[in-house]
């Protein structure tokens, strides 16, 4: 099996602690292709479909949750629709595991969407948490870098070369976002309590969180090349994780 770039998902998941996967999924589908989608949601999936006030993020909702029971249905041998989810405090959606096979071992996902793009990290018995951000040429980045990321994040954004810090930015972004989705605190845990490797040229990782000085070593972190106008990270609470990289079918 190659890791390092995505590869058609023709079968299902190699379900093993050692490897977590991704799946990106395209979301530029037209409405016949993914309205059949709906199906395979519950009546509660399809009220919050219902209301998004905006085509966008119904699209994304629909085709991410649709895909990702698709994928744990065939995981636990049932149908998509059979499964139904809990969510945590912050909002993390876990599955709800009676009824489930139970010779299957404990799969832990995480979902994330934007632009024309979706993410499904699914891993064996460890937290994981994946982020993707399509890019705002727009965005006015170093003052968001000063107000939300850790003063050493900041600072090394801006002694970036000019031409790098927007990769930067989004590099430490989208690695924060993937950690404390995996953690499924939302917001509540800090942006500046912990820092990240900053240089998109460099691999991505956990360097520090305060007071927890093992916590990085705990975890694999990697971004994902996905295309010009994206960046995205995964990372998963298990050093020496693999990633294993797939594109789900268009239908
Ligand atoms: C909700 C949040 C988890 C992610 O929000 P987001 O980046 O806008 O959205 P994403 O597309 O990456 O992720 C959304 C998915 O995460 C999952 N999710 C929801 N709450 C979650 C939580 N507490 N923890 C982990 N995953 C969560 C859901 O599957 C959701 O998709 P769904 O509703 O279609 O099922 C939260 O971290 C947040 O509000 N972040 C704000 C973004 C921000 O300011 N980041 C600064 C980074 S420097």
């Amino acid at each position: 099996m190659k890791f390092s770039t995505w590869q058609p998902l023709n079968n299902g998941l190699e379900l093993s602690p050692e490897i977590a996967h991704v799946i990106r999924i395209r979301l530029d589908l037209a409405r016949e292709q993914w309205s059949p989608l709906i199906e395979l949601l519950s009546d509660e999936e399809r009220a919050r479909a219902t209301r998004f006030r905006f085509d966008d993020p119904r699209r994304q909702f629909v085709i991410c949750r649709a895909t990702l029971k698709q994928i744990l249905g065939t995981a636990y041998g049932v149908a998509p629709n059979a499964l139904s989810f809990q969510y945590g405090s912050r909002g993390k959606p876990e599955l709800s595991l009676q009824d489930l096979n139970s010779s299957v071992p404990q799969i832990e996902f995480n979902v994330s969407h934007s632009g024309t793009i979706g993410l499904i990290a699914i891993s064996v018995g460890a937290p994981v948490g994946i982020d993707v951000e399509e890019f705002d040429p727009t965005v006015k980045f170093l003052q968001l870098a000063e107000r939300f990321f850790a003063p050493l994040e900041a600072s090394e954004l801006k002694s970036l070369p000019p031409e790098k810090q927007l990769h930067g930015f989004y590099r430490c972004w989208t690695c924060k976002e993937a950690y404390i989705k995996a953690k499924g605190d939302g917001l509540s845990l800090s942006l500046s309590s912990f820092c990240v490797a900053i240089d998109p040229d460099q691999p991505a990782s956990l360097c520090h969180v305060d007071g927890q000085p093992d916590e990085p070593i705990q975890w694999t972190t990697q971004s994902l090349n996905i295309g010009e106008n994206h960046a995205a990270a995964v990372m998963v609470r298990r050093p020496d994780c693999r990633i294993a990289l797939w594109d789900w079918p268009v239908t």
